[in-house]
Protein backbone atom coordinates (compact mmCIF):
# COMPACT_ATOMS: atom_id res chain seq x y z
CA UNK A 1 0.00 0.00 0.00
CA UNK A 2 1.61 3.45 -0.62
CA UNK A 3 2.32 5.85 2.03
CA UNK A 4 1.95 9.72 2.22
CA UNK A 5 5.11 12.20 2.41
CA UNK A 6 5.05 15.55 2.78
CA UNK A 7 1.82 16.40 -0.38
CA UNK A 8 3.08 13.23 -2.19
CA UNK A 9 1.36 9.74 -2.15
CA UNK A 10 4.56 7.12 -3.02
CA UNK A 11 5.35 3.26 -2.40
CA UNK A 12 6.99 2.76 1.26
CA UNK A 13 10.57 2.24 -0.45
CA UNK A 14 10.32 5.46 -2.47
CA UNK A 15 9.27 7.52 0.89
CA UNK A 16 12.77 9.03 1.29
CA UNK A 17 13.36 12.32 4.49
CA UNK A 18 16.71 13.90 4.86
CA UNK A 19 19.13 12.56 7.93
CA UNK A 20 18.81 16.46 8.70
CA UNK A 21 15.42 15.83 9.80
CA UNK A 22 14.78 16.86 13.63
CA UNK A 23 12.42 13.61 13.62
CA UNK A 24 15.96 11.76 13.11
CA UNK A 25 18.74 13.64 14.81
CA UNK A 26 16.75 14.72 17.76
CA UNK A 27 13.21 12.57 18.22
CA UNK A 28 11.77 15.54 17.47
CA UNK A 29 8.63 15.13 16.51
CA UNK A 30 4.76 13.18 17.56
CA UNK A 31 2.52 10.43 16.08
CA UNK A 32 -0.50 8.69 16.59
CA UNK A 33 -1.71 5.09 15.92
CA UNK A 34 -5.49 5.10 14.45
CA UNK A 35 -6.64 1.45 14.29
CA UNK A 36 -9.36 1.34 10.74
CA UNK A 37 -12.42 -1.56 11.56
CA UNK A 38 -14.70 -2.22 8.46
CA UNK A 39 -12.70 0.49 6.01
CA UNK A 40 -13.36 3.26 8.34
CA UNK A 41 -10.84 5.21 11.34
CA UNK A 42 -11.46 4.31 14.41
CA UNK A 43 -12.46 7.17 16.87
CA UNK A 44 -10.86 10.01 14.11
CA UNK A 45 -11.78 13.08 15.75
CA UNK A 46 -10.29 12.09 19.20
CA UNK A 47 -7.51 10.92 17.66
CA UNK A 48 -7.08 14.31 15.65
CA UNK A 49 -7.45 15.97 19.24
CA UNK A 50 -5.17 14.99 20.62
CA UNK A 51 -2.29 14.95 17.72
CA UNK A 52 -3.58 19.00 18.35
CA UNK A 53 -2.71 18.87 21.53
CA UNK A 54 0.70 16.55 21.51
CA UNK A 55 1.81 19.26 18.98
CA UNK A 56 0.61 22.33 21.00
CA UNK A 57 3.15 20.80 23.77
CA UNK A 58 6.18 20.77 21.75
CA UNK A 59 5.22 24.16 20.40
CA UNK A 60 4.00 22.89 16.63
CA UNK A 61 0.84 23.95 15.61
CA UNK A 62 -1.47 20.93 13.15
CA UNK A 63 0.20 20.97 9.49
CA UNK A 64 -3.21 19.97 8.39
CA UNK A 65 -7.06 20.90 8.82
CA UNK A 66 -9.21 17.48 9.36
CA UNK A 67 -10.50 17.47 6.17
CA UNK A 68 -7.02 17.15 4.57
CA UNK A 69 -5.97 14.24 7.19
CA UNK A 70 -9.42 12.32 6.57
CA UNK A 71 -8.62 12.35 2.50
CA UNK A 72 -5.42 11.57 3.23
CA UNK A 73 -6.58 8.52 4.83
CA UNK A 74 -9.15 7.60 2.84
CA UNK A 75 -7.03 7.30 0.13
CA UNK A 76 -4.21 4.82 1.99
CA UNK A 77 -6.39 2.75 3.22
CA UNK A 78 -9.04 2.40 0.06
CA UNK A 79 -9.44 -1.29 -0.50
CA UNK A 80 -8.17 -2.68 2.63
CA UNK A 81 -10.37 -3.45 5.61
CA UNK A 82 -8.79 -3.63 9.23
CA UNK A 83 -5.53 -2.22 9.35
CA UNK A 84 -3.99 0.76 11.45
CA UNK A 85 -2.57 3.72 10.36
CA UNK A 86 0.39 5.38 11.43
CA UNK A 87 1.16 9.19 11.39
CA UNK A 88 3.95 11.26 12.43
CA UNK A 89 5.22 14.79 12.34
CA UNK A 90 7.92 15.68 12.99
CA UNK A 91 9.39 19.58 13.18
CA UNK A 92 11.16 18.97 10.02
CA UNK A 93 14.20 19.30 8.23
CA UNK A 94 16.95 22.17 9.61
CA UNK A 95 20.31 22.81 7.73
CA UNK A 96 22.17 22.52 10.42
CA UNK A 97 22.09 20.44 13.93
CA UNK A 98 21.47 22.62 17.06
CA UNK A 99 19.23 21.92 19.97
CA UNK A 100 16.93 25.02 19.48
CA UNK A 101 13.97 25.38 17.32
CA UNK A 102 15.05 26.72 14.28
CA UNK A 103 12.73 29.98 13.47
CA UNK A 104 12.11 28.77 9.55
CA UNK A 105 11.43 25.17 9.58
CA UNK A 106 8.64 23.09 7.68
CA UNK A 107 7.20 19.79 9.35
CA UNK A 108 7.61 16.92 7.54
CA UNK A 109 4.27 14.77 7.71
CA UNK A 110 4.63 11.20 6.71
CA UNK A 111 1.71 8.64 6.99
CA UNK A 112 1.54 4.71 6.80
CA UNK A 113 -0.88 1.75 6.98
CA UNK A 114 0.15 -1.76 8.77
CA UNK A 115 -2.02 -4.62 9.40
CA UNK A 116 -3.29 -5.22 12.84
CA UNK A 117 -1.40 -8.22 14.45
CA UNK A 118 -3.93 -11.05 16.23
CA UNK A 119 -4.67 -9.94 19.09
CA UNK A 120 -4.14 -12.56 22.28
CA UNK A 121 -7.14 -12.49 23.76
CA UNK A 122 -7.09 -15.89 25.79
CA UNK A 123 -4.30 -13.27 28.04
CA UNK A 124 -0.90 -12.17 28.00
CA UNK A 125 1.77 -11.89 31.17
CA UNK A 126 3.12 -8.46 32.15
CA UNK A 127 5.79 -7.49 34.52
CA UNK A 128 5.83 -4.23 36.68
CA UNK A 129 8.87 -2.06 35.89
CA UNK A 130 10.21 1.37 37.30
CA UNK A 131 8.44 4.16 35.02
CA UNK A 132 12.07 5.59 33.77
CA UNK A 133 10.46 8.25 31.25
CA UNK A 134 10.03 11.68 31.18
CA UNK A 135 7.05 13.82 32.82
CA UNK A 136 5.30 14.69 30.04
CA UNK A 137 4.28 11.06 29.33
CA UNK A 138 1.03 12.79 27.79
CA UNK A 139 2.83 14.40 24.86
CA UNK A 140 2.76 11.23 22.23
CA UNK A 141 6.22 12.02 21.17
CA UNK A 142 8.19 9.93 19.10
CA UNK A 143 10.89 9.79 21.87
CA UNK A 144 10.48 6.32 22.59
CA UNK A 145 13.89 5.38 24.33
CA UNK A 146 12.55 4.50 27.13
CA UNK A 147 9.44 2.74 26.39
CA UNK A 148 11.19 0.48 23.53
CA UNK A 149 14.15 -0.31 26.53
CA UNK A 150 10.71 -1.03 28.73
CA UNK A 151 8.96 -3.23 26.84
CA UNK A 152 12.14 -5.11 25.35
CA UNK A 153 12.84 -5.40 29.52
CA UNK A 154 9.53 -7.03 29.75
CA UNK A 155 10.45 -9.28 26.50
CA UNK A 156 13.13 -10.94 28.08
CA UNK A 157 11.17 -11.80 30.97
CA UNK A 158 8.72 -13.41 28.84
CA UNK A 159 5.78 -11.07 29.20
CA UNK A 160 3.93 -8.75 26.94
CA UNK A 161 4.19 -5.72 28.33
CA UNK A 162 5.51 -3.53 31.02
CA UNK A 163 3.54 -2.06 33.61
CA UNK A 164 5.13 1.00 34.70
CA UNK A 165 5.55 2.67 38.44
CA UNK A 166 6.16 5.67 39.47
CA UNK A 167 6.79 6.31 43.12
CA UNK A 168 4.53 3.13 43.95
CA UNK A 169 2.02 4.23 41.77
CA UNK A 170 0.77 2.92 38.59
CA UNK A 171 0.73 5.38 35.64
CA UNK A 172 0.33 2.68 32.48
CA UNK A 173 1.77 0.19 29.96
CA UNK A 174 5.03 0.80 28.09
CA UNK A 175 2.10 1.37 25.30
CA UNK A 176 -0.84 0.79 26.75
CA UNK A 177 -3.09 2.56 29.11
CA UNK A 178 -3.69 0.03 32.32
CA UNK A 179 -7.39 -1.14 33.67
CA UNK A 180 -7.85 -3.15 37.12
CA UNK A 181 -11.01 -4.41 39.01
CA UNK A 182 -10.55 -3.70 42.17
CA UNK A 183 -12.85 -5.16 45.23
CA UNK A 184 -15.62 -5.40 41.84
CA UNK A 185 -14.97 -1.77 40.67
CA UNK A 186 -12.91 -1.06 37.01
CA UNK A 187 -10.39 1.69 38.18
CA UNK A 188 -7.89 3.00 35.69
CA UNK A 189 -5.48 5.98 37.15
CA UNK A 190 -6.94 9.63 36.09
CA UNK A 191 -5.44 11.59 33.10
CA UNK A 192 -2.30 13.67 33.91
CA UNK A 193 1.41 14.27 32.60
CA UNK A 194 2.59 10.85 33.94
CA UNK A 195 0.47 9.00 30.95
CA UNK A 196 -0.55 9.33 27.67
CA UNK A 197 -4.19 10.11 27.53
CA UNK A 198 -5.22 6.86 25.50
CA UNK A 199 -8.17 6.86 23.12
CA UNK A 200 -9.08 3.15 24.10
CA UNK A 201 -8.77 4.12 27.87
CA UNK A 202 -11.40 6.63 27.53
CA UNK A 203 -13.49 4.62 25.08
CA UNK A 204 -13.21 1.62 28.05
CA UNK A 205 -14.43 4.10 30.68
CA UNK A 206 -17.40 5.49 28.43
CA UNK A 207 -18.66 2.25 27.56
CA UNK A 208 -18.52 0.88 31.11
CA UNK A 209 -20.53 4.48 32.56
CA UNK A 210 -23.24 3.54 29.49
CA UNK A 211 -23.37 -0.27 30.73
CA UNK A 212 -23.41 0.49 33.99
CA UNK A 213 -20.26 -1.36 34.70
CA UNK A 214 -18.69 0.86 37.97
CA UNK A 215 -15.89 2.16 37.40
CA UNK A 216 -13.32 4.72 38.66
CA UNK A 217 -10.38 6.75 37.20
CA UNK A 218 -8.43 6.59 40.70
CA UNK A 219 -4.86 6.28 41.37
CA UNK A 220 -3.63 2.41 41.77
CA UNK A 221 -1.20 1.49 44.00
CA UNK A 222 1.27 -0.98 42.89
CA UNK A 223 0.42 -3.40 45.70
CA UNK A 224 -3.08 -3.16 45.08
CA UNK A 225 -2.78 -3.93 41.19
CA UNK A 226 -0.78 -7.39 42.67
CA UNK A 227 -4.35 -8.40 44.05
CA UNK A 228 -6.38 -7.08 41.74
CA UNK A 229 -8.84 -9.45 40.66
CA UNK A 230 -8.36 -8.39 36.77
CA UNK A 231 -6.03 -6.53 35.12
CA UNK A 232 -6.30 -5.01 31.29
CA UNK A 233 -4.15 -3.16 28.80
CA UNK A 234 -5.88 -1.48 26.17
CA UNK A 235 -4.42 0.50 23.42
CA UNK A 236 -5.55 0.78 19.58
CA UNK A 237 -3.39 -2.38 18.31
CA UNK A 238 -4.35 -4.35 20.95
CA UNK A 239 -7.65 -3.26 21.75
CA UNK A 240 -8.54 -4.43 25.48
CA UNK A 241 -5.99 -7.20 26.67
CA UNK A 242 -6.34 -9.61 29.43
CA UNK A 243 -3.20 -10.35 32.08
CA UNK A 244 -3.14 -13.49 33.39
CA UNK A 245 0.14 -13.00 35.03
CA UNK A 246 1.77 -10.49 36.52
CA UNK A 247 5.41 -10.76 37.49
CA UNK A 248 5.48 -14.41 37.75
CA UNK A 249 1.74 -14.62 39.84
CA UNK A 250 -1.30 -15.54 38.39
CA UNK A 251 -4.12 -12.59 38.22
CA UNK A 252 -7.28 -13.81 39.59
CA UNK A 253 -7.76 -17.34 37.96
CA UNK A 254 -5.08 -17.15 35.64
CA UNK A 255 -7.73 -16.96 32.85
CA UNK A 256 -9.07 -13.66 31.10
CA UNK A 257 -11.68 -12.21 34.03
CA UNK A 258 -15.66 -11.90 33.64
CA UNK A 259 -15.72 -8.10 33.58
CA UNK A 260 -13.35 -8.28 30.70
CA UNK A 261 -15.56 -10.87 29.05
CA UNK A 262 -18.58 -8.51 29.24
CA UNK A 263 -16.62 -5.40 28.25
CA UNK A 264 -14.82 -6.94 25.54
CA UNK A 265 -18.75 -8.29 24.20
CA UNK A 266 -19.73 -4.75 24.26
CA UNK A 267 -16.51 -3.31 22.99
CA UNK A 268 -16.79 -5.67 20.15
CA UNK A 269 -20.25 -4.58 19.52
CA UNK A 270 -19.27 -0.70 19.39
CA UNK A 271 -16.54 -1.37 16.68
CA UNK A 272 -19.69 -3.05 14.49
N1 LIG B 1 0.60 3.25 21.76
N2 LIG B 1 0.16 4.69 26.59
C1 LIG B 1 1.23 4.64 25.79
C2 LIG B 1 2.57 4.97 26.34
C3 LIG B 1 1.06 4.28 24.43
O1 LIG B 1 2.12 4.27 23.61
C4 LIG B 1 -0.24 3.96 23.95
C5 LIG B 1 -0.50 3.57 22.52
C6 LIG B 1 -1.32 4.00 24.85
C7 LIG B 1 -2.74 3.68 24.42
O2 LIG B 1 -3.32 4.75 23.67
P1 LIG B 1 -4.43 4.50 22.57
O3 LIG B 1 -5.53 3.76 23.22
O4 LIG B 1 -4.83 5.85 22.14
O5 LIG B 1 -3.79 3.67 21.47
C8 LIG B 1 -1.08 4.39 26.16
C9 LIG B 1 0.49 3.04 20.34
C10 LIG B 1 -0.56 2.04 19.95
C11 LIG B 1 1.86 2.75 19.78
O6 LIG B 1 2.78 3.41 20.24
O7 LIG B 1 1.99 1.92 18.88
Amino acid sequence: CLVYLNGDFLPLGEAKVSVLDRGFLFGDGVYEVIPVYGGRPFRLDEHLRRLDNSLRGIRMTNPLPDARWADIFGRLIAGVHDQYLYLQVTRGFAPKRDHAIPAEVNPTVFVMCSPIAPIPVSGVRAVTLDDIRWQWCHIKAITLLANVLLRQEAVDRGAAEAILVRDGWVTEGAASNVFAVIDGVLTTPPKSSDLLPGITRDLVLELALENGVPAVEQRIRVDDLKSAAEIWLTSSTREILPVIELDGVRVGTAEPGPLWSRMQAIYQAYKE
